[in-house]
């Protein structure tokens, strides 16, 4: 029998054996290139948690970042290295609830994707007290959250506006939030993209 998510990597590691993994397009989220149009690429050292096979770090890399995909599961980082070799990016096996400390206050942003939802709620202060961590002062979160996923039953896990401001908002200033125009034909209006700045 499967593990819960959240409560194993042993859950992730077999939806990547078996090559069950539904929620990758085989392309970066389009939300991200809709934000590099309108705001430009973020640039510096980026980290995206739960990268999966790495589109959207290739993405960012090929932007001239230098980006940092971090996955619980030992067969994504596999699946991710096989991919285009990009010179900015890397993969690495880590648990972002528990990041190593030689991440800590590395990164000048964390982007966001599909990792929070993949965790079941209980799950979630932990990953919103890891971030700051991560983040050299000044640094931004720019999180694409999924607000309404189609099913209660999660994986996907839908978080509300409440919750959000609850986990994020103690440690961060919101920039910028909005429902992007450009995303997958399934997820269309239902992801929020935020923009934060680690406050002082
Ligand atoms: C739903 S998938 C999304 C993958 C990728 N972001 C995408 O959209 O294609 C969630 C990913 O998060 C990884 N993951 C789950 N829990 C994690 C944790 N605690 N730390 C790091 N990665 C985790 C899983 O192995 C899986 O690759």
């Amino acid at each position: 029998m499967e593990s819960a998510p959240g409560e194993s990597d042993a859950f992730w590691e077999g939806r990547w054996q078996s090559g069950h993994t539904p929620w990758d397009h085989g392309r970066p989220a389009p939300p991200f290139a809709e934000f590099v149009q309108n705001e430009g690429a973020p640039t510096g050292e980026i980290l995206i948690p739960g990268a999966g096979s790495g589109h959207d770090v290739r993405f960012f890399a090929e932007l001239g970042a230098r980006v940092t995909g971090l996955d619980i599961a030992p067969s994504a980082i596999e699946v991710a290295q096989a991919r285009n070799p990009c010179p900015g990016a890397r993969y690495m096996l880590g648990d972002i609830l528990n990041p190593a400390p030689e991440l800590h206050r590395q990164f000048d942003w964390v982007v966001e994707h599909t990792c929070l939802c993949a965790m079941e709620p209980k799950f979630w202060p932990a990953y919103a007290a890891a971030i700051p961590k991560l983040l050299r002062p000044g640094g931004h979160f720019l999180a694409l959250f999924y607000r309404n996923p189609h099913d209660d039953a999660g994986p996907p896990f839908g978080i509300d506006e409440a919750t959000i401001e609850s986990l994020f908002e103690p440690r961060f200033s919101l920039l910028k939030a909005g429902v992007p125009k450009q995303a997958y034909e399934s997820r269309a209006g239902r992801e929020e993209l935020r923009l934060y700045r680690l406050s002082d």
